[in-house]
C-alpha cells in the first residue's frame, strides 16, 4: 500500500485543520497507509539552514528529522486554510526546509476558506512545482457551502464529497511513479 502523508497546514490553537484532516484521512484510508503530519508537532524554527535545501546537506538535526519523515512518503496531501489570500507561513516554511525529499512525489491540496480556498491553491501551485512535487487536482471546501466554520462537513451541502475525494485519491495514487524493477 502506498504511504500517504497528510500535512496539516495550520498550527494555531483552535485550528479547524485537525477536524478537516480527520475527515480527509477517513476518505483516504482505503488508498494507503496514512501518516498524519502535524506541523505543530514537527515544530520547525524559521528556515535556519546555512544553504538552500536544494544546494547541500542540512546541518541541523530538526531538518534531518523532517527529511526522514517526508522521504518514505509515496504521495502527499496538504490540508490548508487560506490566510490573507495565500498559504500559512508555517506551511511554506516546512516546504522550504526540504528539496530532494519532495521531488517527484504526487501532491494534492485540500483547501478551505470563504471562497473554497481558491487563492491558497493558486498560491501554492508554483511553490509545489518549484520543489518538483507533482500536483494533481485537489478538493476545495467552502465555508457556508460544504464546510461549517468549525470544519465539519455539512452532509446536505456535501453529498458529492466522498466521490470528489475518491477521484482525488485515484489521481494521487495513479501519479505515484512505478518502483524501479529489481534485478
Ligand atoms: C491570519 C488569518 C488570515 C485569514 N485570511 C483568510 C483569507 O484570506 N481567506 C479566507 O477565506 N479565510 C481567511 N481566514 C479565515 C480562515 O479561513 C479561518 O479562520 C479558518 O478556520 C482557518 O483555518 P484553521 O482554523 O485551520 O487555522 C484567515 C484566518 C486567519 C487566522
Amino acid at each position: 500500500m502506498p504511504r500517504i502523508g497528510v500535512v496539516l497546514g495550520s498550527t494555531r490553537p483552535n485550528r479547524i485543520s485537525a477536524t478537516v484532516a480527520a475527515s480527509v484521512v477517513e476518505q483516504l484510508s482505503a488508498y494507503g497507509e496514512i501518516d498524519l503530519i502535524d506541523l505543530a508537532e514537527v515544530d520547525l524554527p524559521f528556515y535556519d539552514e546555512p544553504k538552500p535545501a536544494a544546494a547541500g546537506e542540512p546541518v541541523h538535526e530538526h531538518t534531518k528529522a523532517w527529511g526522514r519523515r517526508v522521504e518514505p512518503l509515496d504521495a502527499v496531501v496538504i490540508v490548508t486554510p487560506e490566510y490573507n489570500a495565500g498559504y500559512p507561513a508555517v506551511l511554506k516554511n516546512a516546504i522550504d526546509f526540504l528539496y530532494a525529499q519532495w521531488q517527484g512525489k504526487p501532491v494534492a491540496v485540500v483547501a478551505y476558506g470563504w471562497h473554497g480556498g481558491r487563492r491558497v491553491m493558486t498560491a501554492l501551485t508554483p511553490v509545489l512545482a518549484n520543489v518538483k512535487l507533482v500536483e494533481v487536482e485537489g478538493v476545495q471546501l467552502q465555508f457556508g457551502g460544504e464546510l461549517s466554520v468549525q470544519g465539519v462537513w455539512d452532509p446536505e451541502a456535501s453529498r458529492d464529497l466522498p466521490a470528489r475525494f475518491t477521484a482525488m485519491a485515484e489521481r494521487l495514487v495513479g501519479a505515484i511513479p512505478a518502483a524501479p524493477a529489481t534485478a
